[in-house]
């Protein structure tokens, strides 16, 4: 494709505008104030130990009870600025606050519910490695005047649009708005983001898994099972290689994944029962399980599919698995088959009696 044929994210979201006659543009400025407010995230976090925004927030936690950055804080706040005054939001929420964020009383309420990550990965930020940005964007329930906890509170399946901005070596934005997923590069020098990825697809197949392996003495049987058969390589069940990654930026992960294939899993384990999970539903595993099944591939808890899943809390944490359609459908059948739970009997292991299944 030549640069002229290239379509700035403007250019594609009025193309799209024009299928659908009814529109009344409200969604269009929402995405296009988003896309403004990763610009502007992407220009401090380019910036490094050359701006002041480096370092922690000087010990605070946030509501989850983790270290926030100086740029955690920043990006939330360009969130919440750049996109309370346009008039098509009825209410946010964000990673960095405990309560749905109300649109102030001196600017229109619209139609429209946005729940985002504003910084993906920030324990990377100091080392110079891949952050983003998620979000995710609902349909307010009718009559929706001050937003409260319940409004957020729609499975992943409502979603009406979503995406992540990856700050990398180049910015990109991926969006979906249920009709595939397409990826823009940040043109620095145009300060737009210009199409470059259309129609991108999850390969079915993989030899690439993700997981933080120092869980590994908390994972459920299912998950060791998966993994160990994955490291025992070609001499194993699977009969094949596999390549192991661990960024520690899920947008990172899922970028990659979005690229070349691949599964990604921080799963439900016992490392601390109050926790289900690492991950968060509304902001971080439902955006990114729209994104990836658009695409062609599989999100899951490992037990259900993650969109179908009915949340409880704003805040609330998920086992997740997604990525190539083959490998997260195997996940799923490890957690439903019987002797799932019969792995450390020697009974069932590589030389015992009943040889697990590839
Ligand atoms: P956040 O920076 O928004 O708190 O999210 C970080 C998440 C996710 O991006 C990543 O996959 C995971 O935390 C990393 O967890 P570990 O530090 O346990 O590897
Ligand atoms: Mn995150
Ligand atoms: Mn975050």
């Amino acid at each position: 494709m030549s640069l002229a044929q290239h379509f700035t994210l403007t250019q594609f979201l009025i193309e799209e505008r024009r299928r659908h006659p009814d529109a009344t543009g409200d969604f269009n400025s929402l995405i296009l104030n988003i896309a403004v407010a990763c610009k502007r995230i992407s220009r401090t976090v380019a910036c490094g130990a050359l701006g002041d925004m480096h370092g922690s927030a000087g010990g605070a936690l946030n509501v989850q009870g983790e270290q926030q950055q100086n740029l955690d804080v920043l990006s939330n706040d360009v969130f919440l600025q750049v996109n309370e005054w346009g008039g098509n939001l009825a209410g946010m929420a964000s990673e960095e606050l405990e309560e749905p964020y109300q649109i102030p009383e001196v600017y229109p309420r619209g139609r429209y519910l946005l729940t985002f990550d504003p910084l993906d990965g920030s324990s990377n930020i100091d080392v110079n490695v891949s952050v983003g940005s998620i979000f995710s964007i609902l349909r307010a329930p009718e009559g929706t005047d001050v937003v409260c906890e319940e409004d957020f509170l729609q499975p992943g399946t409502s979603q009406v649009a979503a995406g992540y901005a990856i700050y990398g070596p180049s910015t990109m934005l991926v969006l979906t708005i249920g009709e595939g997923v397409h990826g823009f590069t940040l043109d620095p020098m145009l300060g737009e983001f210009v199409l470059t990825h259309p129609d991108l697809r999850v390969p079915e197949e993989t030899r690439e898994f993700a997981i933080n392996a120092s869980n590994s003495r908390f994972w459920e049987v299912p998950v060791k099972r998966y993994v160990d058969e994955c490291l025992a390589g070609a001499a194993g069940p699977r009969g094949k290689d596999f390549n192991m990654r661990w960024i520690a930026s899920m947008v990172a992960e899922a970028h990659r994944i979005l690229m070349r294939g691949g599964v990604f899993m921080y799963p439900r384990d016992t490392k601390d029962p109050g926790k289900p999970g690492r991950l968060r539903l509304l902001y971080e595993a439902n955006p990114i399980a729209f994104i990836i099944e658009q695409a062609g591939g599989r999100a899951s808890t490992g037990r259900q599919a993650l969109l179908s899943v009915e949340p409880t809390g704003l805040h609330q944490r998920i086992g997740v698995v997604f990525g190539s359609k083959q490998e997260v459908e195997r996940i799923e059948r490890y957690h439903t088959e019987p002797f799932a739970g019969e792995l450390e009997n020697p009974l069932f292991n590589e030389r015992g009696l009943f040889r697990l299944p590839a």
